[in-house]
């Protein structure tokens, strides 16, 4: 018999990867191509979503290609991509009426302001375990249906189609404006701030709160069960699996019992702990949402810790102040000094996530002194990402009731093993790294596995999890005292930046 594989996609905020997994959960090949960023105002971040589904197109047979397989040995794709980031594309052209708006994009603060004081925003919460925020899609859709003329009207006819990345690949996938699949999975539906947490539908009040008419939505389909066949890019291959990309990973690194938790260290970082087949409401900051949904099965619910500004802060270390080349040689600048010489960065350049969700507050470089160099700055960049892993934990202690005993961690930031360090100590807990570093992708792959019968269970795919590194908390209980302390003056400094 000739050997099967999984195939999965990740469609990232930066580039869209594609990679073929073995049935022992093992990477066979990847290929990986980035995609423009669109600065077009400050605070604005835009993709071209025509460019990210040429892309894919490329990514696929290439990572194929490198595995030395044809289509036919795909027993399943899965989806993983960046959450909340929208498209309005129209249904039978198949062209986006307007450049997609990136999850960072944050030009809806001021419509923002606006619907938090519009009767019903409490319910809205409620229902949708999320905070008014320029992060999430409803908002992000509601601006382009105002600010596009006609565009309301057409929605309305079902002319023109909404949808966040891998509704906008499984459409194309599956036939584009021939009979394209126009659905979604209920962790990226969990993300729109449209779908009620407990029904797992569109719920009628929060359409109407955003002023989004229904006939442009996709259809809500849980994370792992087969959608459909391709008929693009590897035709006749089942797609089986979507998830956000940050459930995903949830997936990869196989949370799958309560009390499980797992954060990415990315260009943002996501901090999400499984709360078993209730939601959790917030009271300290944290974003209630869908962790995934295996077929028919209960969902299983997630708080989560957005954190915007962590592996970013890195890239503007290097390409804005250009203090640095590459992104690894932070590390090596920040080993130069023993400490951070008492300053402090806190990254809040489009406000601050969880677990303040100010949209008006901006970022400061707290504590300057003649004394301090590149390297205390250095410092202060990767402490930032350190303490705002803290502030998450310290929400979802306080949420849970329950003391996170150990951290699982993934993405690219945690090949840095001062950063690492770092965060053992400030969480004062160990934090441990399995083998398989791309959990985005294995998450996609196992849910789309699951759903074909290529994985049979969830046990099955714990054993595949193995260590790969711990780091074991070494600082001093008082000077974690101090240092905290301090983080927290400097996070006041940045709050109210932005005057009303
Ligand atoms: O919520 C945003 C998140 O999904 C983005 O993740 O890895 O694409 O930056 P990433």
């Amino acid at each position: 018999m000739t050997d099967s594989y999984v195939v999965s996609i990740d469609q990232g905020t930066t580039s869209t990867r594609c990679i073929v997994f073995d049935r022992r959960g093992n990477l066979v090949s990847v290929a990986q191509r980035e995609h423009q960023q669109h600065f077009p105002r400050p605070g604005w971040v835009e993709h071209d979503a025509l460019e990210i589904w040429r892309n894919v197109g490329k990514v696929v047979p290439r990572a194929l290609a490198e595995a030395g397989i044809v289509a036919g040995q795909v027993a399943a794709i899965g989806i993983a991509n960046q959450r909340e980031s929208t498209v309005v594309w129209d249904r039978h052209t198949g062209v986006p009426v307007a450049p997609a708006i990136i999850w960072q994009d944050t030009r809806t603060d001021e419509l923002v302001e606006t619907l938090a004081r519009a009767p019903g925003a409490e319910d809205l919460r409620q229902r949708c375990g999320l905070p008014l925020a320029t992060y999430f899609s409803g908002p992000k859709l509601r601006w382009l249906l105002d600010q596009t003329p006609g565009l309301y009207e057409r929605a309305e006819r079902g002319e023109v189609l909404f949808g966040t990345m891998e509704s906008w690949l499984i459409w194309n996938l599956t036939g584009g404006p021939d009979g394209g699949l126009h659905l979604t999975d209920v962790t990226n539906a969990s993300r729109t701030m449209l779908m009620d947490l407990r029904t797992l539908g569109w719920h009628p009040d929060s359409l109407a709160f955003f002023g989004i008419p229904v006939a442009m939505l996709p259809g809500i389909r849980s994370s792992s069960e087969v959608y459909g066949t391709a008929t693009a890019v590897l035709p006749g291959v089942r797609i089986a699996a979507a998830l956000g990309d940050q459930q995903a990973a949830l997936f990869g690194q196989t949370c799958f019992a309560p009390g499980d938790a797992k954060c990415t260290y990315g260009t943002g970082s996501f901090l999400l702990l499984n709360t078993g087949a209730e939601p959790v409401h917030s009271r300290h900051g944290l974003l209630t949402t869908v962790g995934y949904q295996i077929g028919g099965e209960p969902a299983v619910y997630a708080l989560e810790g957005s954190i915007a500004i962590t592996g970013s802060l890195v890239q503007w270390f290097r390409d804005q102040l250009e203090l640095i080349s590459t992104a690894p040689e932070i590390e090596t600048l920040a080993r130069t000094v023993d400490d951070n010489g008492g300053c402090y960065i806190v990254p809040a350049f489009s406000g601050l996530f969880a677990p303040h969700w100010r949209s008006e507050a901006r970022g400061v470089i707290v504590g300057l002194t003649s004394y301090i160099t590149k390297g205390h700055l250095a410092r202060a960049v990767l402490e930032a990402t350190g303490w705002q892993t803290r502030e998450v934990v310290d929400a979802m202690n306080a949420d849970s009731g329950l003391e996170l005993t150990s951290l699982r961690v993934d993405g690219g930031m945690t090949a840095n093993n001062l950063l690492m360090q770092f965060v053992a100590d400030v969480l004062a807990v160990p934090v441990v790294r399995p083998m398989a570093a791309e959990t985005v992708s294995l998450g996609a792959a196992y849910a789309a596995g699951l759903a074909v019968g290529y994985w049979p269970d969830l046990e099955g795919l714990r054993s595949n999890w193995h260590l790969a590194a711990r780091w074991v908390p070494k600082m001093d209980d008082a000077i974690r005292a101090e240092e905290r302390e301090n983080w927290q003056r400097a996070v006041e400094r940045t709050f109210g930046w932005i005057k009303p």
